[in-house]
């Protein structure tokens, strides 16, 4: 694993920034992964005004997003399609017809899954997956105990993802139990993957899924058998990682 601790929040979305956009460069009909959340709030906002300036181009592009609520209409102000519009979608030139979430909406959670991973089967793989991280070191939404060949599926939501995403709803009752996520096979399955991680609540989930065993009770760790992985975190993410013989909590670049 590659690990790179930023000193900042322009950083972070900078050094983020500049590997979607090498990527794009290099490859202008990459498929990109994308997760929701507060973490890449500011990497969305610095790819919309790159794009701006002209400074990269999504009009080739294809996008999967990792995940969505199930029973929420897309419009709901909580879904995750929402989200991606006002975060992301509607800043860049990338084509409505490219950007993919799973059709949470649709009445049948299952068969939504099972049609999301077709679509991925057809225009994947991914070329760069972005991830956050949970507390509880779930990616997507596979939660602990989620198999490490899962595919895309309907996902019970636990308690502790509940609690960290009722900002979103005010209420915890308002959260949604479920999702459809993209299981952690087709994560694996990118040919790279950037984990964005930031503040303290995520610095126990990442040196668990840096330095602990490769373990269904944090499912990050399954990372550690990805050839092409790099972690971008701020100081407090990366506070409990260390390089053997050093004292843990220097920050600082670490080995993995
Ligand atoms: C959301 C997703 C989740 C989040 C994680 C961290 O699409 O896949 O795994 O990345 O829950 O969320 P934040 O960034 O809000 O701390």
């Amino acid at each position: 694993m590659e690990i790179v601790v930023v000193a900042d929040e322009g950083e972070f979305a900078a050094v983020a920034a500049d590997q979607v956009c090498t990527l794009l460069r290099h490859k202008p009909a990459a498929v990109l992964g994308l997760p929701t959340g507060n973490t890449p709030v500011g990497l969305y906002a610095e790819l919309v005004k790159r794009n701006r300036a002209g400074e990269v181009d999504f009009r080739r592009c294809t996008t999967f997003n990792l995940d969505e609520y199930v029973g929420l209409p897309a419009d709901h102000a909580g879904s995750y399609r929402t989200f991606m519009w006002k975060n992301l979608f509607s800043g860049i030139n990338l084509p409505a017809t490219a950007a993919h979430l799973p059709a949470g909406d649709s009445g049948d959670p299952v068969r939504a899954a099972r049609e999301y991973e077709a679509l991925l089967a057809k225009l994947g793989p991914i070329d760069l997956m972005v991830l956050g991280i949970g507390t509880n070191g779930h990616i997507g939404f596979n939660e602990p105990y989620t198999a490490a060949d899962s595919r895309a599926h309907v996902s019970q939501l636990t308690p502790s993802t509940i609690r960290s995403n009722s900002v979103y709803f005010g209420r915890e009752e308002l959260v949604p139990r479920q999702a459809i996520t993209l299981g952690l096979g087709n994560i694996l399955e990118s040919r790279r993957i950037m984990l964005l991680a930031k503040g303290e609540s995520k610095a126990k989930a990442i040196a668990a899924t840096v330095m602990g065993e490769i373990a269904p009770t944090v499912p990050a760790s399954y990372l550690q058998r990805h050839p092409a992985v790099m972690l971008i975190l701020d100081g407090a993410a990366a506070a409990l990682l260390h390089k053997p013989g050093e004292k843990p909590g220097r920050g600082g670049e670490a080995a993995g």
